[in-house]
């Protein structure tokens, strides 16, 4: 049995609490909630989860997803409410329409979460619902973000991390590059939607790592505008 309390720090606190800073109750969520439901037993206390709200708690890791579905049962969630699923996130495929996400990821964006995130998340954000994602920063040695900062999938022939910084300096932003570039991605990767930020921040995460959390009210278009003459360049 591992030791539990990892996640009961100052910082997650406070991530926690950006998230129901909004006054709304979702019907329906998609969660990531670790070993202890943290965020979950947070969110039903300030009245962002209901007893009857339903949803998605995903979990990776073999022993964190069966101390996770314990925890849900004595918080009073299961099923048929909540699939309590034993997985990578990547994988499920969600069939509900969403009105919350928490995607506390706190590792590097991969190509699967991304493609996974284009077809099936973007697609199950409901108009004015909330995303919030935490991002691992330090993802140099993370062979898709070097691709997708050097330009290899999307931005062949740019100096992405220089077009980032003078995008800084133009908009004022007060972000790195590194944080601009997570910031760029996540809103790539919901290609439907106009992601409204309620909050952004870059920290120190648990363990030293930096990280960025962020917040979002979602807007959904529901239609993917992608110009023909794109297309016509990609071969469609
Ligand atoms: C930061 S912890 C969650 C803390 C929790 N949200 C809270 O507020 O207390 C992230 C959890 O998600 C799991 N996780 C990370 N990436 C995942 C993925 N791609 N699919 C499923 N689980 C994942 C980790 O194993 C870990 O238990």
């Amino acid at each position: 049995m591992r030791t539990l309390g990892v996640w009961d720090t100052p910082i997650k606190t406070r991530l926690r609490e950006a998230q129901t800073a909004i006054p709304f109750t979702a019907d329906t969520a998609l969660m990531l909630p670790g070993p202890e439901c943290l965020d979950i037993e947070h969110m039903l206390n300030e009245g962002m989860l209901a007893r009857n709200s339903r949803g998605y708690a995903v979990e990776m890791d073999a022993e964190y997803s069966q101390q996770m579905a314990d925890r849900m049962a004595e918080l009073g969630l299961g099923a048929p409410e909540w699939d309590c699923l034993h997985g990578r996130v990547e994988d499920v495929e969600v069939e509900l329409p969403l009105q919350f996400a928490y995607l506390d990821f706190c590792t590097a964006p991969s190509a699967d979460i991304c493609h996974w995130m284009i077809q099936q998340l973007n697609d199950q954000m409901t108009d004015g619902s909330y995303l919030s994602v935490t991002w691992l920063r330090n993802y140099r040695r993370n062979g898709f973000m070097n691709d997708f900062v050097r330009g290899n999938h999307l931005f062949r022939g740019t100096d992405f991390i220089s077009t980032t910084r003078t995008m800084c300096e133009y908009t004022g932003f007060d972000l790195s590059p590194t944080c601009l570039i997570l910031v760029a991605l996540t809103r790539l990767c919901m290609p439907t939607c106009i992601l409204e930020p309620s909050w952004i921040e870059p920290y120190r995460g648990d363990g030293g790592a930096d990280m960025l959390g962020a917040a979002y009210r979602v807007k959904q278009l529901g239609e993917r505008t992608v110009p023909q003459k794109l297309l016509k360049r990609l071969g469609y």
